[in-house]
């Protein structure tokens, strides 16, 4: 094949930060992407109706001109149910973030179980609970610990409709196929890297991110579901830029950015695996479904061209940056 049209691309995870570095990235999402869920872990952190409404203006603005829906969500607190009201016809659901977890989680839940009250009026309201699922065990365990919890949500609150963001074991793929509440986020980076692209040679800080990737029969899982197109399964890139400073120092933040050459990278990959056809269901259907949202209507042509990834876009690198793909966009049309 030597060209591959999508539909309404969406990506339901996505970081675009804010200022100067909102008006880098989110452009690059925006001009292959339909619609994207915006995560709120800004300093401080989207957690008032006033501020995600200053900030769903904001990104509104810096991609303005492109046939874009930013999907936003708040930073969970403690919310009242005044405050939910309101903030429900404007977000597609709440991010929860254990405390300390990533990124900008510092004023996250510090005892998930003691919100159950704003979990209850969340699924009284019908607000999806999008969930950060890692403990604060040993870094290659914290997911797998945290499937307890998932467990505990999912059969506490069986109408709340739960995501699994960024999921990166075999584990939580299992636990998608035992609670009808559960769905998934999986990253193009964690189909197809393990640890040992991340620390197994010279250190990649480029590749680190949280949750951080793990063994090959983790990715194996993933990456099998993703290529049938797992029903309850989304890509959400998690596209997570720092600027250089912070990625190539010691004390290295956290994010890998792939924005720009999602597309590329996951047709490469579909490819590879002869099932192209079901990339149209995992980078839109299976989100459209799941949250019932309907994006702005796009064509996206690929064509079976090199691309050569920038050594930079702003002062971010990306993910595989000098290296050549087969796959590149060709023209986006809404
Ligand atoms: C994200 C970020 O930089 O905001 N970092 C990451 O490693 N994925 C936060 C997150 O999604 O965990
Ligand atoms: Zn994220």
């Amino acid at each position: 094949m030597t060209e591959l049209v999508l539909t309404s691309p969406l990506d339901m995870h996505l970081h675009v930060r804010q200022d100067a570095m909102l008006d880098v990235v989110a452009p690059l999402s925006a001009q292959h992407f339909a619609g994207a869920v915006i995560m709120p872990n800004l300093v401080p952190a989207v957690d008032t109706v006033e501020r995600l409404h200053w900030y769903t203006g904001e990104v509104r603005r810096a991609t303005a001109g492109h046939a874009f829906d930013p999907f936003m969500t708040l930073f969970f607190r403690d919310y009242t149910r005044e405050e939910l009201v309101a903030a429900k016809p404007h977000i597609i659901g709440i991010k929860l973030y254990p405390a300390g977890a990533t990124t900008n989680s510092d004023n996250g839940v510090q005892e998930i179980m003691s919100m159950a009250h704003v979990f209850a009026m969340m699924e009284e309201l019908e607000i999806p609970l999008l969930v950060h699922g890692e403990t604060h065990g040993f870094v290659m365990d914290r997911e797998e610990e945290f499937c307890e919890v998932y467990r505990a949500l999912a059969t506490r609150f069986p109408r709340l409709r739960i995501t699994m963001e960024h999921i990166t074991t075999r584990a939580a793929v299992q636990l998608l196929d035992e609670f009808p509440n559960l769905r998934a986020t999986v990253t193009p980076h964690h189909l197809i890297i393990t640890l040992d692209d991340v620390a197994g040679g010279l250190l990649n800080p480029h590749l680190f991110c949280k949750p951080i990737a793990k063994r090959p029969e983790d990715r194996d899982a993933l990456l099998q579901a993703a290529l049938a197109a797992h029903p309850k399964l989304m890509m959400g890139s998690d596209s997570a830029p720092h600027p250089v400073s912070k990625k190539e120092c010691p004390g290295c933040a956290a994010g890998v950015f792939t924005a720009p050459i999602i597309l590329p990278m996951l047709a490469e990959l579909f490819e590879r695996h002869n099932v192209l056809h079901n990339l149209q269901a995992f980078v839109s259907d299976r989100a459209q479904q799941l949250y019932g949202v309907t994006p702005p209507r796009t064509t996206v042509r690929l064509v079976r061209e090199e691309m050569t990834i920038p050594e930079r876009y702003g002062d971010v690198v990306p993910m595989w940056a000098g290296r050549t793909l087969p796959w590149r966009v060709a023209s986006v049309t809404a």
